[in-house]
């Protein structure tokens, strides 16, 4: 049977692709392990996933690692995922360089360990001149925090007087948000079977194709990333128009 990698339309590869990966905990729950090995085996998916979206095209991928609301658990697992954060950059940035993937972080990194931060920008400084995928990964990060950080900087812009009320618009608005510099996901992915966004990308993900897998995250591969997006090209996106004027 035809790959689903070979089904893929290379003409209408999705530039931004945004994954919450959900399902670590109980996909070591099954196995009998302690949630922090379902984290570890996490990163291999995420390995996986980074090497399929360079492969085909994909310009952006934003993968929703940790949320605000992640910091309320307990202070060992916190401590372990941001331990891993650590361990999984270092091991994996040569590849990433091989790979030609650039890195960037989005969400309220001001919380972040100090330590973490320091990993982060020295992988991503050395990432800088690639020319290849964009890899952002969302840490201490939530889709209301986004609007309501966008909002202040904006707030400070009008008192300030760089800019003036009758100039905001959608564009203008989405030039405060982090993602700034890349277009809004075309196609959302969840993993773990739970129909729910999370406060990840919200004012970003208006008019995204949702993918929901029943698939744990450390069992999601690449080609289970090349199955969603031929889903994704398989659907008619009307953007609130008429079948009729999409053809015309
Ligand atoms: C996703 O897996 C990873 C993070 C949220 C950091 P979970 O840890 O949420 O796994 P489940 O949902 O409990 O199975
Ligand atoms: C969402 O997963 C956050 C990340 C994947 C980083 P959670 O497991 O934290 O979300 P809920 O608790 O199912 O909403
Ligand atoms: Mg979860």
């Amino acid at each position: 049977m035809e790959s689903f990698r070979d089904r893929i339309d290379n003409n209408k590869v999705p530039k931004h692709v945004a994954i919450i990966m959900d399902g670590n905990g109980r996909w070591a729950e099954r196995h009998g392990k302690v949630r922090v090995v379902g984290h570890e085996h996490g990163v291999d998916s995420v390995r996986s996933v980074v090497e399929g979206a360079g492969e085909i095209g994909v310009e952006h991928l934003t993968l929703y690692a940790f949320s605000t609301e992640n910091w309320d658990r307990p202070k060992s697992e916190v401590q372990a995922l941001m331990e891993l954060l650590v361990h999984a950059i270092e091991a994996e940035t040569d590849s990433l360089m091989e790979n030609n993937v650039r890195l960037d972080a989005i969400g309220d990194l001001e919380h972040m360990p100090s330590h973490v931060l320091d990993k982060l920008n020295s992988c991503r400084n050395r990432l800088q001149e690639n020319t290849g995928l964009n890899l952002n990964l969302a840490l201490s990060y939530s889709g209301q925090w986004d609007i309501l950080n966008a909002a202040k900087k904006l707030a400070q812009d009008l008192a300030d007087r760089k800019t003036n009320v009758e100039a905001i618009d959608y564009d203008l608005f989405s030039n405060y948000l982090s993602t700034s510099h890349m277009p809004n996901p075309e196609l959302l992915i969840r993993t773990s079977g739970e129909y729910r966004i999370s406060n990840f990308l919200l004012w970003q993900i208006a008019y995204s194709e949702l993918y929901f897998t029943p698939k744990l995250w450390p069992d999601f591969r690449k080609d289970d990333l090349f199955e969603a997006i031929v889903d994704y090209q398989n659907r008619e996106r009307r953007f609130g128009k008429t079948r009729e004027q999409l053809t015309r």
